[in-house]
């Protein structure tokens, strides 16, 4: 049985202590959890055993122990320096998304989890789980959609009103959150991006700030990327448009993938387009193409269990863990990337990110916002 404290008790904290509370996960035991607010820690003594010991201090949990792991579910900026003590502590750490707000911070927390081999470092990246990114995966893996051209994502229903935004605190500020929707809504897209379709070579970006919403953080980004191999793709998130769509497009040599309404399709050329190309005669012929469809079991609360499941079995039986903590800073650059090329209004290089100067950009805003607000 793996032991766990939680730190940070909100929306997500929550719904993690009463997965382990109730015995979702498998040998998995909620025995520590955290946080500043006392009214958290309340609904902690009405909601989950009463043997569950509660802190509100997260070094004084740490240092008390008497658990295998610590799951981090506070908010962004916090991710980092929480996941360095709790490694240096000799504890296995899963951590929420995103790996925290820049790059810079994580990858010092990568070179603690790497120093640590013996302990188990994950991120949850529960869409991953998801059975046709899976499918989408070994496709593209198998070799079967061919050689990438083309990825268009395009993630506009993560609709957020006015009224989300005033709930304050520290969600859609420079200081509190350090991003908008790349950093809270979007990042299980840009990693699934990423996971799936590789590593863009560059970005540029248009981030719009605050649009038809109050507020300093972008919320509305169309960015254009090339990959090595000169393919291409598009990422366009928002929190503004009503209904939005999520539809994810992969076009390759063999096909095209449409991903949309929790439904794979995949369209199989009957020949590789280039092999077609090369040899056809006929002005107007195509390819052809056969139909395949693949739709997803897994439904949003079964996500969160199923990493926590693998984190545990990769604890006791070392197996593979679905989501690395490391690989967090992939979509973290892309993120990164996307701000800093509206910023600067230039195309980044992505491989090469300046992260120093992603940082002072970032306080720049940090300060204009302390200044807006007479800190
Ligand atoms: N994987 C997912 O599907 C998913 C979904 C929602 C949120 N999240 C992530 O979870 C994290 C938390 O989001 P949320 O929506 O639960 O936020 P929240 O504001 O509801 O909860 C955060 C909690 O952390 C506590 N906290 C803040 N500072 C603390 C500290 N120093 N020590 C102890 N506790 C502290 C707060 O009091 C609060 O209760 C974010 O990083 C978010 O991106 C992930």
């Amino acid at each position: 049985m793996i032991k766990f404290a939680i730190v940070g008790i909100g929306t997500m904290g929550s719904t993690h202590a009463l997965h382990l509370n109730e015995g979702k996960i498998n040998d998995g035991k909620l025995v520590a959890i955290c946080d500043i607010n006392p009214a958290r820690l309340q609904w902690a003594e009405e909601n989950l055993s009463s043997d569950i010991k509660k802190y509100i201090d997260y070094d004084e949990m740490l240092a008390a122990g008497g658990f295998d792991a610590v799951m981090i579910a506070t908010p962004h900026y916090l991710h980092p320096p929480m996941a360095i003590k709790a490694l240096n502590k000799g504890y296995h750490t899963l951590i929420e998304k995103p790996a925290g707000v820049y790059t810079k911070q994580v990858r010092e927390m990568n070179e603690v989890a790497l120093k640590h081999p013996e302990l188990k470092f994950g991120i949850m990246f529960n869409q991953r789980t998801n059975e046709i990114y899976k499918k989408t995966k070994e496709l593209i893996e198998s070799g079967e959609l061919g050689e990438i051209k083309r990825t268009n994502w395009i993630i506009t229903n993560w609709y957020r009103p006015q009224a989300y935004y005033n709930q304050g605190g520290w969600r859609a500020t420079w200081q509190g959150e350090g991003g908008g929707v790349l950093l809270n809504q979007s990042p299980h897209q840009l990693d699934l991006w990423q996971w799936i379709c590789g590593m863009p070579k560059t970005i540029r970006a248009f981030c719009y700030f605050g649009r038809n919403r109050k507020i300093n953080v972008e919320n509305d980004v169309t960015a254009f990327c090339e990959y090595e191999n000169g393919g291409t793709g598009v990422f366009v998130t928002s929190t503004h448009d009503y209904p939005g769509s999520n539809r994810f497009e992969i076009s390759g040599d063999n096909g095209q993938i449409v991903i949309e309404d929790n439904k794979l399709i995949f369209r199989k050329a009957n020949i590789n387009e280039k092999v077609f190309n090369e040899t056809n005669t006929e002005p107007w012929s195509t390819p052809g193409f056969e139909v395949y469809e693949f739709a997803n079991g897994n439904v949003w609360g079964n996500q969160h269990i199923e990493i926590f499941n693998n984190f545990i079995k990769a604890i006791e039986e070392d197996i593979p863990l679905i989501a690395p903590g490391i690989e967090g800073i992939k979509s973290l650059t892309i993120s990164n990337a996307m701000l800093l090329s509206t910023w600067l209004n230039e195309t980044i290089d992505v491989h090469n990110l300046d992260e120093e100067l992603f940082y002072q950009e970032l306080q720049k805003r940090i300060n204009e916002e302390k200044s807006q607000k007479g800190e």
